[in-house]
């Protein structure tokens, strides 16, 4: 990493842990201890966020609860603050959202609370609908790849946004309205996905997605958007039916719970021998997760109130996964989990399909004493059952290797999580550094790590 890019990378770290309240960004961790007790998961990071935009699209208030404390839903937060969303705080986080007076916004104040997230890009249909213009900046975001937005920007162009390309951003003008219209994604992008349906919903006439995503946090989202007021029906073979309708009014939601966190603690439980009780967790979205976990070597139980999670005795078995869109193996399952296939005597492959650079977290592991190879395009498995992507990366995991401390930097929110763990699993002290990145989707973990017995010191 280039001395410029680690910069821009600490000062991203800073800047989202300052957003939660963390004044460190730094943790000092004493590994080998299992990590034991419950701690809760609350609203979805990839739900919280979208519902907060489409709060925009009505004419009446909305309320979420259960949105969890990270620095992403603060993000979100600020730019509809821009735009005149009053946002008011009730108990037991839950949040108000008054979108009655909706107003244009500085692009310079946009770019400044765009902060290094995605959310951003959603912001175009509510906004061209609300006021006929948007404003997007560049967008920031894990650095897991190109990620670019051309799927998203396509769409708009049918429903017959006009994109301004410029630097800095993008401007978006509606000149006739936006209109129903038939689109087919290339892939099943979750983000894609939810800028359709944000748009659809009150474009005139009809609109079909075929090829759509169809992961719990959309269904979440459609589920909003239904109490709003919405038309939308979800039919076989990933195609999505949206009747447009005039206007739209409020919701009152809770959040889906947060599946990405329930299962970066369980794979904690994993590597570290511990066992963690997963308040708020869910068999049904967890389901593909629980399968592998189980052939890891980890044992679960399923309770009304979460799942308990832990290891069972002897050894761990490699596996190979191959991460996919919904149903299947999610990506952001497996950079927690790789911590402890490192434990797994044998040799264990991951195919990361999703995602065209989504290892760069394993160069710590290695550091650490992990014996990860990473091929940079792919690998040819004859037992694959997911189709091989143009852009696509295997990691190659060698176990057992005993982990040691080391000091390493956070690259991305699921690698530094990986990285938690690896030093929580690791013999002797690391130090942890640009831990605010965690915070972009973790809520309170420092305090979820000591109600969990860890052993640290953190300054903050
Ligand atoms: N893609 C394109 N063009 C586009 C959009 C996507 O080529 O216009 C490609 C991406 O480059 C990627 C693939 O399509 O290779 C899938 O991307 P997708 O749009 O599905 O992902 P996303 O909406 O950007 C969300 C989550 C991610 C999660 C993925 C996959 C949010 C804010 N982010 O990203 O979450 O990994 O879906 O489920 O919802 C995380 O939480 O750490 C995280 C990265």
């Amino acid at each position: 990493m280039s001395d410029k890019k680690t910069d821009g990378l600490a000062l991203d770290a800073k800047k989202a842990g300052e957003r939660v309240g963390l004044t460190s960004d730094e943790i000092i961790i004493n590994g080998g201890k299992p990590l034991r007790g419950r701690i809760e998961v609350r609203g979805a990071k990839n739900l919280a966020t979208k519902a907060m935009v489409a709060a925009l699209l009505g004419h009446k208030q909305s309320v979420l609860r259960d949105v969890p404390n990270i620095s992403d839903v603060r993000v979100v937060a600020g730019l509809l603050a821009l735009h005149g969303v009053l946002i008011t705080r009730g108990e037991n986080d839950e949040w108000i959202l008054d979108p009655s007076n909706v107003e244009k916004a500085h692009k310079a104040d946009i770019d400044a609370h765009a902060g290094s997230s995605r959310i951003p890009i959603l912001f175009c249909g509510p906004l061209l609908h609300r006021l006929g213009e948007a404003f997007i900046p560049d967008l920031g975001g894990c650095r897991i790849g190109d990620r670019p937005i051309d799927f998203h920007l396509d769409a708009l162009r049918k429903f017959g946004a006009v994109v301004d390309k410029q630097s800095g951003g993008i401007s978006l003008t509606a000149p006739n309205g936006l209109r129903g219209a038939n689109i087919e994604l290339p892939y099943p992008s979750v983000g894609a996905t939810e800028q359709v349906l944000l748009t659809g919903v009150l474009a005139e006439g009809h609109t079909e997605l075929r090829n759509a995503a169809i992961e719990p946090e959309i269904i979440d989202l459609i589920c909003i958007l239904q109490k709003m007021g919405a038309i939308i029906n979800v039919e076989p073979n990933r195609v999505i039916f949206i009747e447009g309708v005039k206007e739209l009014g409020g919701y009152d939601h809770r959040a889906i719970a947060d599946r990405n966190e329930a299962a970066s603690w369980a794979s904690a439980a994993l590597a570290t021998n511990g066992d963690i009780f997963v308040g708020g967790a869910r068999q049904e979205e967890l389901m593909t997760f629980l399968n592998v976990y189980r052939k890891v070597g980890g044992e679960f139980e399923v309770h009304d109130d979460g799942i308990r999670f832990w290891r069972k005795e002897g050894d761990l078995n490699p596996v190979t996964i191959e991460t996919d869109v919904h149903p299947g193996f999610m990506t952001d399952w497996q950079q927690p989990l790789v911590v402890a296939l490192t434990q797994a005597p044998g040799v264990s492959t991951i195919h990361e399909t999703v995602y065209e650079n989504r290892f760069g977290f394993t160069d710590a592991l290695n550091q650490m004493g992990a014996d990860i190879v990473v091929h940079k395009s792919g690998l040819e498995d004859e037992r694959r059952r997911v189709k091989r992507r143009e852009f696509e990366q295997a990691a190659v995991i060698t176990g057992p290797t005993p982990l040691h401390g080391a000091d390493i930097e956070v690259p991305d929110l699921r690698g530094g999580f990986s990285h938690l763990i690896a030093a929580l699993t690791a013999s002797g002290q690391s130090k942890v550094s640009n831990i605010g990145i965690i915070a972009r989707g973790y809520e309170n973990f420092i305090d979820k790590l000591r109600k969990l017995g860890a052993d640290f010191i953190y300054e903050g």
